[in-house]
C-alpha cells in the first residue's frame, strides 16, 4: 500500500491551500490532491472551487470576483457562492440557465492564518488546533509556506525523525558525536500520536531541553522545544499533499523570548536547516512513503514515532 491509496480518505480532511494574505477576489489558483482548484474571498469569506468553467473548460481562476458572484474571463458566466450559474451575458437574461451550469464549491474556511479547504462535503475531523498561534506570549518570528518535490508524507515523516538531527543537521540542532537518540514514549489516541524526547546538553546547547510533538493525522505538527526556565519556541508545522509529486508547506514559529543579540538570524537559520532536509527528502524513494512495514529496515526505539505514523496512515487505506 502506498501513499495514492490514502487519497480517497484524504478528501475528507481539511488542508491548508494557502496563506490568508494571498486570498482575495482576484482568484488563485491551488492544487490540492492534484485537483486543481480557484480560491478567493468572497462575500468577506474563504471560497474554493474545483477551478473549470463547465461551459468551455476555462480555468475560473483566470476570471474575477464582482457583485458577489465570480465571473469566468472567457464569455462572462457568472457564479454564485454555492457554484450556481446566475448570469449568461451572451444570451437575454429571461433565457433558462441550464441546470448543469455549475461550478463545483468545496467547503472553505480561513483558520490560523491560512485558507483551509476540505474535498468532502462531509468533513471526517476538525481544522487542527495550534494552541501557540492563540497565545499571545509567543512572537512569530517565522511565517513561511513552500514547494518541496515529494509527497507529503514524506515530509511529515521527515519532521518527525529524532535520529537525524545530530547527523544532518551536526552542529545546529544537534552534536554528530552524540548521535544516540534518547527513550521516546509515544502517546496514541485516534488521530493523535504524541511523544516526547529529553536531551542533555550538547555543543549546540549550553542546558537540556525537551522536544514535545503533538502530531495530528495527516499531516500537522506542534512542536515545542522547552528549556528548564520556561524559555519556548514552537514550530507549527502544517503540509498539504498538493499533488502526487509536490506537497505544500507551512511553518510558523513562535518564541517566548527574546533573542540574544548578536545571535543568527532565524530566517538563515531556518533556511540551512530546511535545505539539509529538502536534499534528503526530495530524493528518498521510492516517492511514495511505504506504507508496509516491511519494506523499509526500523530500529527499535529511535524509529518509533516513524512506525507508529506509517500505521496510522495506512489505516485510513483499508477502512
Ligand atoms: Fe467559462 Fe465560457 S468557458 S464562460
Ligand atoms: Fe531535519
Amino acid at each position: 500500500m502506498h501513499e495514492g491509496d490514502l487519497w480517497p480518505a484524504l478528501r475528507g480532511y481539511w488542508h491548508p491551500v494557502a496563506l490568508s494574505e494571498e486570498l482575495s477576489d482576484r482568484p488563485l489558483a491551488v492544487r490540492l490532491l492534484g485537483e486543481r482548484l480557484a480560491v478567493c474571498r468572497f462575500n468577506g469569506e474563504a471560497a474554493a472551487f474545483r477551478d473549470l468553467c463547465i461551459h468551455r473548460g476555462t480555468p475560473i481562476s483566470l476570471g474575477w470576483v464582482e457583485d458577489e458572484r465570480i465571473v469566468c474571463a472567457y464569455h462572462g458566466w457568472s457564479y454564485d457562492g454555492a457554484g450556481r450559474c446566475t448570469r449568461i451575458p451572451s444570451v437575454p437574461p429571461e433565457h433558462p440557465i441550464p441546470k448543469k451550469a455549475h461550478l463545483t464549491a468545496y467547503p472553505a474556511q480561513e483558520r490560523h492564518g491560512m485558507v483551509w479547504v476540505c474535498l468532502s462535503e462531509a468533513p471526517r475531523a476538525e481544522i487542527p488546533e495550534f494552541p501557540m498561534l492563540e497565545d499571545d506570549r509567543f512572537t512569530q518570528v517565522v511565517r513561511d509556506k513552500r514547494t518541496w518535490n515529494c509527497t507529503a508524507a514524506r515530509a511529515v515523516e521527515n519532521f518527525l525523525d529524532i535520529a537525524h538531527l545530530p547527523w544532518i543537521h551536526h552542529g545546529i540542532l544537534a552534536d554528530r558525536a552524540k548521535p544516540r537518540t534518547p527513550p521516546i514514549h509515544l502517546k496514541r489516541e485516534g488521530d493523535r500520536l504524541s511523544f516526547t524526547v529529553e536531551s542533555a546538553p550538547d555543543q549546540t546547547h549550553a542546558v537540556s531541553y525537551e522536544r514535545v510533538y503533538e502530531f495530528q493525522r495527516p499531516f500537522s505538527v506542534h512542536h515545542a522545544k522547552r528549556e528548564p526556565d520556561g524559555k519556548s519556541e514552537i514550530i507549527v508545522f502544517v503540509v498539504s499533499p498538493t499533488s502526487e509529486q509536490a506537497c505544500t508547506r507551512f511553518t510558523f514559529i513562535g518564541r517566548n523570548f527574546e533573542a540574544p543579540a548578536g545571535g543568527s538570524n532565524i530566517e538563515d537559520f531556518e533556511e540551512e536547516i530546511i535545505e539539509q532536509d529538502r536534499v534528503i527528502v526530495e530524493n528518498q524513494r521510492p516517492e511514495e512513503l511505504p506504507l508496509d512495514l516491511a519494506e523499509e529496515l526500523h530500529v527499535k526505539g529511535p524509529d518509533g514515532p516513524a512506525l507508529e505514523y506509517r500505521r496510522m496512515m495506512r489505516e485510513l487505506g483499508v477502512e
